[in-house]
């Protein structure tokens, strides 16, 4: 009897996700469908690589298990979709790190300012402990972490004039993410920051609303930031990666085998992510400049002496010890 009410529970169990997850939309044959809703373009590599997780979901799972993905903010901005994560209205989201931080406040680490060495010192943050540590800290949220994907290094950009020093950013109304530390950053460098959703700020740039924003070489492009925005300066200030986020309830509710396909198809999205990003990085570069845009090289000493107080003033926080043990890995 034991065994038949677990076989009942369990495939009730199953119904239910199935329901819950699929909704109303059409689900061409597979018996479970994940939305995934996320804020950039169809030609962004990020956004190729989930089309890559999709496509090793349904291989895993025998056309089983689809992703459906809802790109360009179609479903709301990044913290809209994490919000709607917690309330079980959406099951997956992909997000920058940047905005996690007003719901787990160590995420916070990541929007730190000259924090990493270089690319490999960041990966191996995000890969090793303290990534996974973060990664895990979601559940506190209802937001279950998959996994870490390349966001490169943010750099600023203008309508107005190239970035040479922090005093160029004087008087300059600079777009940031939803983050406090984006905040202080930009504040730290002698910038107005200003908080606006990735897909207003094509207009908020042509308007005037904001003289300038900050952001990697692929998400400068694929947005076409670069038509309203002739100077690129390569300061490379930060390192904020992109997480993928499933909804703890979603998770909670997908039987164990989906569980381990989606995981396992996670890794290995970022892993190919990861080399298509490098790729993608170097060509877009050369793409803008024909595009009419001056790609500076500042001096990236001037910027990071500049935000070494605001940095400073976070030791002996949780972001401070987290700091710590990054700058401390060899
Ligand atoms: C990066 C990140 C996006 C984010 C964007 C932003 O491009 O990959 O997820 O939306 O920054 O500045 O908002």
């Amino acid at each position: 009897a034991g065994f038949l009410l677990g076989i009942l529970l369990s495939t009730g169990v199953f119904a239910l996700c199935v329901r819950h997850i699929s909704g109303d939309r059409q689900s061409g044959g597979a018996e479970i469908v994940l939305k995934l809703g996320h804020s950039l373009d169809q030609q962004h590599p990020v956004h190729l690589s989930l089309e890559h997780m999709g496509e090793l979901l349904r291989k895993k799972s025998k056309g089983s298990v689809e992703l459906q993905i809802f790109p360009n903010g179609q479903l709301g901005s990044e913290t809209e979709c994490i919000e709607q994560l917690q309330r079980g209205a959406l099951d997956m989201t992909k997000t920058s790190t940047a905005p996690l931080e007003s719901f787990l406040p160590e995420f916070a680490l990541f929007s730190v300012p000259y924090l990493f060495r270089n690319e490999d010192h960041a990966w191996q943050v995000f890969t090793g402990e303290i990534g996974k540590e973060l990664l895990r800290k979601g559940g506190e949220a209802g937001l279950r972490g998959l996994c870490y994907l390349d966001a490169g290094a943010r750099s600023f950009y203008t309508t107005t004039k190239p970035i040479l020093a922090p005093k160029d950013l004087k008087g300059l109304k600079i777009r940031v993410q939803s983050s406090q530390t984006a905040m202080e950053m930009v504040e730290s460098l002698g910038g107005s920051p200003t908080p606006m959703a990735f897909g207003e700020l094509y207009t908020g740039l042509q308007q005037g609303m904001v003289d300038g924003a900050e952001n990697n070489p692929p998400s400068f492009y694929s947005n076409r930031h670069f038509e309203v925005c002739k100077h690129l300066s390569l300061d490379e200030h930060a390192r904020v990666p992109d997480i993928l986020l499933i909804s703890e309830s979603t998770w909670s509710s997908l039987p164990a085998q989906v569980q381990t396909w989606l995981q396992e198809s996670a890794d290995e999205a970022s892993e190919f992510q990861r080399k298509l990003w490098q790729e993608k990085t170097a060509k877009v570069l050369l793409d803008v400049q024909s595009e009419g845009v001056t790609v500076h090289r500042p001096e990236k000493s001037l910027f990071a002496t500049q935000v070494k107080p605001m940095v400073a003033k976070l030791q002996g926080t949780a972001v401070g010890k987290l700091i710590e043990r990054v700058q401390g890995l060899p």
